[in-house]
C-alpha cells in the first residue's frame, strides 16, 4: 500500500483531473443527462465527494453527518437496462453553488481524516475517483457540442498503416486476480487462481475502423461512434467531427463485436486467453504489463489521459507483449466473451457491498485494457472492468481469437445468415479481419494439427 504522502498527492492528482473533466461541460449541460441511462451530469459532480465522505468519514470513521441530504442523493450510481431511463427532471437537482458548497466541506474533513482512516478506504476512494474521471470523459463525449468546452487538443501521432496478422500463442497457464496482501484490489480481483490455456491465435492489432466499414458495407451493423454525411464516414470525437480514421481501432458494444467475429469465422477472447496473449511469454513466466514488470512511464500506450480520442493501432509499438501483440493495454478497453462473475471466495467490502454484486448477471460482460482516459493505477493485472453486453457509450473495442478447434461452428446462424452467407463471404471477411494476402485456407499457420476449419482435434 502507498505511504499516506503518495495517497495524498494521488487523491490531488485524482481531484485535479476530474474538477478539470467538470469544467469543460458549460453550466446549462450540468443539468443534462447525456447518456439515458446515466444520472444527469451534476449528479457526478457530487458523487465524487460524497463517496469519499461517506466511506472515509461516516461509514469507516464514525463521524456525524453535516449534510444528510446530499450524502443520501449524492451516494449512488445507476446502471438500469439499456432503454430503462431515470424519469427525473433538472428542477429535482440543487444548483451548482449548493454542490460546491457541500464538495468544499467534503475535502476539508476528509483531507482532515485521512491520517486515520484505514488506508484501503483511501486506496478505494482515489480509485473509485479516477475510475468517474473516465465515465465523465465518455458522457461529456456524447454531450452535444453546445454543451461542453474543448480544451486544448494533442496531435494524433502519425503512424505506419496497420499490416493485419494473427499471432500464434502457445498454451501455458495465466494468473487471474490477486492474493488479497499484493496492494489495494476490489472485491472481485481476489480468489488469485491459475487456468490452462491452450493454443490459440490472436489479432496483432485491435480491429480498425478500415475493417470495421468493410463489414458495415457488407451489412453489418455501424458503430455508435460513427456518422454518414454524403456518401462518407465520420467519426465523433471527444470534441469533432472527423473523417473516418481507418486506422484508429472501432469503438463498439460487445453485440457488434460478436458480430463483426461471427462474420469472419472467428471468436472473441475469453478473460483467460486474453491474460496470455498480455502478460504471458512463450517461456511460462507471467508479466505485470505486457511490456514487462515496471510500471508505464507514458510510452508503452495510449492511457492515462495524454489524449482524448484513440490513436492509431501502431502506435506505442514499445508496449507490446512478449508474443508480439500490440496495444492490449490503453488505447480502448478490449470485449472478451468472459460474463463477469466473481472468483472463489468472493467477499464483497463491508462499506461497498454492491459494487460488484449487483452486476454478477450474465448481462456485463468483461473488458480487459484500459482506453486513452483510464488512469495508470487501473492498469494492474488484476484490474477487471465490465459493461452490459449492448452498453453503446463506453470507449471499448475488441479483437479477434482464432480457436483452432472450434472454427466454423457458429458460421451458418447469426448475422452470418442475414448477410447472405456463403463460402466466400467467409472467406473474404476472414481475409479483412486477420489480414492475410492470399487465402486464408492455406494459411500455413504454426500449431495446426489438423485444418482449422475442422470441428474436430
Ligand atoms: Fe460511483
Amino acid at each position: 500500500m502507498p505511504s499516506l504522502l503518495e495517497m495524498r498527492k494521488e487523491l490531488s492528482a485524482a481531484r485535479a483531473c476530474t474538477d478539470h473533466i467538470f469544467s469543460l461541460f458549460t453550466p446549462e449541460a450540468l443539468y443534462e443527462r447525456p447518456i439515458p441511462e446515466r444520472h444527469r451530469v451534476i449528479f457526478y459532480v457530487g458523487h465524487l465527494e460524497a463517496f469519499d465522505w461517506n466511506q472515509i468519514c461516516r461509514w469507516s470513521l464514525g463521524h456525524s453527518s453535516f449534510h444528510r441530504t446530499f450524502d443520501s442523493l449524492f451516494e449512488a450510481g445507476i446502471d438500469p437496462e439499456v432503454g430503462s431511463c431515470p424519469k427525473d427532471t433538472p428542477a429535482d437537482w440543487p444548483s451548482p453553488e449548493e454542490v460546491q458548497e457541500y464538495n468544499a466541506q467534503v475535502r476539508e474533513k476528509v483531507d482532515l481524516a485521512l491520517e486515520e482512516a484505514p488506508d484501503p478506504i483511501v486506496q478505494m476512494a482515489i480509485e473509485h475517483r479516477w475510475m468517474h474521471a473516465e465515465t465523465t470523459a465518455y458522457i461529456l463525449h456524447h454531450v452535444s457540442s453546445a454543451g461542453k468546452q474543448p480544451p486544448t487538443l494533442p496531435q494524433s501521432p502519425v503512424c505506419p498503416s496497420p499490416k493485419h496478422s494473427m499471432i500464434d500463442i502457445s498454451s501455458g497457464k495465466v494468473t487471474l486476480g490477486q492474493k488479497g496482501h499484493d496492494g489495494f484490489g476490489w472485491d472481485n480481483e481476489f480468489g488469485e487462481h491459475q487456468e490452462e490455456v491452450t493454443d490459440f491465435a490472436i489479432s496483432q492489432y485491435k480491429v480498425t475502423n478500415g475493417q470495421y466499414r468493410q463489414f458495415v458495407e457488407a451489412g453489418g451493423p455501424v458503430s455508435p461512434f460513427w456518422v454518414k454525411r454524403n456518401h462518407h464516414w465520420f467519426l465523433l470525437t471527444m470534441f469533432q467531427e472527423i473523417p473516418l480514421p481507418e486506422d484508429w481501432p472501432v469503438y463498439v458494444s460487445l453485440k457488434e463485436a460478436r458480430a463483426y467475429v461471427e462474420w469472419a469465422g472467428l471468436s472473441l477472447p475469453t478473460e483467460a486467453q486474453y491474460h496470455r496473449a498480455a502478460y504471458g511469454t512463450p517461456a511460462g513466466e507471467e508479466r505485470a504489463y505486457p511490456w514487462g514488470n515496471e510500471a508505464s512511464h507514458g510510452i508503452h500506450g495510449n492511457f492515462n489521459f495524454h489524449h482524448w480520442d484513440p490513436v492509431p493501432v501502431t502506435a506505442h509499438p514499445q508496449g507490446d507483449s512478449a508474443f508480439g501483440v500490440s496495444q492490449l493495454v490503453g488505447n480502448g478497453w478490449e470485449w472478451t466473451s468472459t460474463p463477469f462473475h466473481p472468483f472463489d471466495g468472493f467477499k464483497p467490502y463491508a462499506t461497498y457491498p454492491e459494487y460488484s454484486s449487483r452486476f454478477f448477471d450474465d448481462d456485463h460482460f468483461i473488458v480487459k485494457g484500459g482506453s486513452p482516459t483510464t488512469a495508470s493505477c487501473l492498469l494492474r493485472r488484476s484490474f477487471r472492468n465490465w459493461f452490459r453486453q449492448g452498453y453503446p457509450y463506453a470507449h471499448a473495442g475488441f479483437r479477434c481469437v482464432k480457436n483452432f478447434s472450434r472454427m466454423f461452428k457458429k458460421a451458418s446462424s447469426g448475422v452470418l445468415g442475414s448477410l447472405s452467407c456463403s463460402r466466400t463471404v467467409v472467406r473474404s471477411a476472414r481475409q479483412i479481419a486477420c489480414g492475410l494476402a492470399g487465402d486464408l485456407f492455406e494459411h500455413p499457420v504454426r500449431n495446426f494439427v489438423r485444418p482449422f476449419w475442422s470441428s474436430e482435434r
